[in-house]
């Protein structure tokens, strides 16, 4: 069956009213739909990769009778995967030629200069506002560093932003008619979807595999995040995509005994958020995944599907004995994480496949779990080496050691000739020793524009003898502190 040029009007709410524009091609940014199509420029393009924010909106969504609120990067979000939204720019915060608290509390504070961030920063603030301002939630220091790590400022600095960030509150209040906005929302979603079209976004897991088994050759997206980039800086377009974010099972976390299971439409942030609930430690990890902009678009699947080396999921998620399920239209298959690649950017997945669940075990008796991410950058960067390290120790020896490895090899690792030389042995300086030999020795890591390859082979033993350290009581070194005010 030939496959149409175009696929159907994509819809959405912006200012109270739907939009519908037609014959959007299926590799379309919604910052080219915004910027070229539409003709609102208030939204900017910087680096069109993700990085600085520039090009920062606002979407919402309809989840448990709320409407949820999300700041992501246009730049490369395909703009079919806003169909069935709420989206709101720059251009649609004032009212009556009265500002926004998001944009006012910016010219209170100078917290502007070229102006060419602003925008982004300013849909950040938006975001902010409404997850937390109108929730009654005091906005914190640390709460505005990391909700707008992934905004870029190269002229104002960071410190009249932040205290922005924190002034909203102080404002007249403005709100959004969320119940009108739900029922809009709901009017939307009650559309019935179609299965002929350029752009496939299947709200059932039936209906993700069927799509799939019929179109092997579409390209298969969830937040794009990584996927944007190849149409920002490859250039590439697609013929057909299918979205999994709509698919209903697969944006559940759900809860068991001994696992928790999560979708492969859970976006990073809350994929991350019910991890750290379950290991709080991670909690600090998660913030340095990207920018939130990042990690409100993409999602933990797509992180591990992608099987980039230096992906900061799988390290993690290694150590912690994760396990992935495969699905297709012929039944489905479950194998340790890490038996999901075979080289770089390589894995198992036949053609007819979708990664459909990550399933976490619960934290054991006894497990002291620490993942460290070393970047150039503390916010926003990519990892040169990421190091997540699971032991339980027990009457001073090791009972079980898993350690995940990432940056260090062509697809992310396990150590397993590290965790050989842990296991059993008693937890002593001496074992670390050894044990930091053989996790230098056990990957031939490479030279790139992030690290060295001897720095990497150094810095693994490092972080290993940095756990042994902070296991006698030595503090964690609070990195926190040199974040966006010092980088100012
Ligand atoms: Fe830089 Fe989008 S233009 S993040
Ligand atoms: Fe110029 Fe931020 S005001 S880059």
């Amino acid at each position: 069956m030939a496959v149409p040029l175009f696929s159907r009007p994509i819809r959405f709410i912006r200012r109270g009213e739907v939009v519908s524009v037609s014959n959007v091609p299926p590799s379309r940014t919604l910052l080219e739909l915004l910027r070229e199509d539409l003709a609102c420029s208030g939204t900017k393009e910087g680096c069109g990769e993700g990085d600085c924010g520039a090009c920062t909106v606002v979407l919402g969504e309809a989840a448990g009778g709320q409407v949820q609120y999300r700041a992501i990067n246009s730049c490369i979000r395909l703009a079919h995967s806003v169909d069935g939204m709420a989206l709101w720019t720059v251009e649609d915060l004032a009212q009556d030629g009265a500002l926004h608290p998001a944009q006012q509390t910016m010219v209170n504070e100078h917290g502007s200069q070229c102006g060419f961030c602003t925008p982004g920063f300013v849909m950040s603030l938006f975001g902010m506002y409404q997850n937390h301002v109108c929730k009654g939630e005091p906005i914190s220091r640390e709460l505005a560093q990391e909700e707008l790590s992934g905004n870029l400022c190269r002229c104002t600095g960071y410190r009249p932003i932040l205290d922005a960030a924190q002034s909203m509150a102080a404002l007249p209040p403005v709100k959004v008619d969320e119940t009108a906005l739900l029922r809009k929302l709901q009017l939307l979603r009650s559309e019935p979807g179609v299965t002929e079209t350029a752009y496939l976004a299947p709200r059932t897991l039936a209906g993700l595999l069927q799509a799939r088994a019929d179109r092997p050759g579409a390209q298969l997206v969830a937040g794009c995040t990584d996927v944007g980039l190849w149409v920002t800086k490859m250039h590439q377009e697609f013929g057909q995509v299918i979205d999994v974010t709509k698919v209903e099972e697969l944006r559940r976390i759900e809860h068991y005994p001994h696992h928790i299971a999560i979708g492969a439409a859970v976006t990073l942030a809350d994929a991350y958020a019910a991890l750290a609930k379950d290991r709080p430690q991670l909690h600090n990890f998660a913030t340095r995944f990207a920018g939130l902009p990042v990690r409100n678009s993409g999602t933990l699947g797509g992180n591990v599907a992608n099987g980039s080396p230096i992906g900061d999921s799988m390290p993690l998620l290694i150590a912690l004995n994760a396990n992935v399920v495969l699905m297709s239209v012929r039944g489905h298959r479950e194998m340790p994480l890490e038996k999901l690649y075979t080289g770089y950017r390589q894995n198992v997945m036949a053609a007819d496949e979708v990664l459909a669940w990550i399933k976490v075990p619960r934290p054991q008796p006894g497990e002291a779990m620490k993942v460290y991410k070393i970047s150039k950058r503390y916010d926003d960067d990519i990892s040169a080496v990421c190091l997540a390290i699971n032991l339980q120790v027990q009457d001073g020896k090791v009972i079980a050691a898993s350690i995940g490895a990432g940056g260090v090899a062509a697809t992310p690792v396990r150590a397993v000739q590290t965790e050989a030389a842990l296991t059993g042995k008693p937890w002593t300086q001496a074992t670390v020793r050894q044990a930091m030999a053989a996790l230098r020795a056990e990957f031939s890591p490479i030279s790139d524009m992030r690290a060295s390859a001897a720095y990497r082979s150094e810095v693994l033993g490092n972080l290993l003898q940095r756990y042994w350290l902070e296991s006698q009581g030595l503090q964690q070194i609070n990195l926190a502190s040199f974040r966006l005010e010092e980088a100012a």
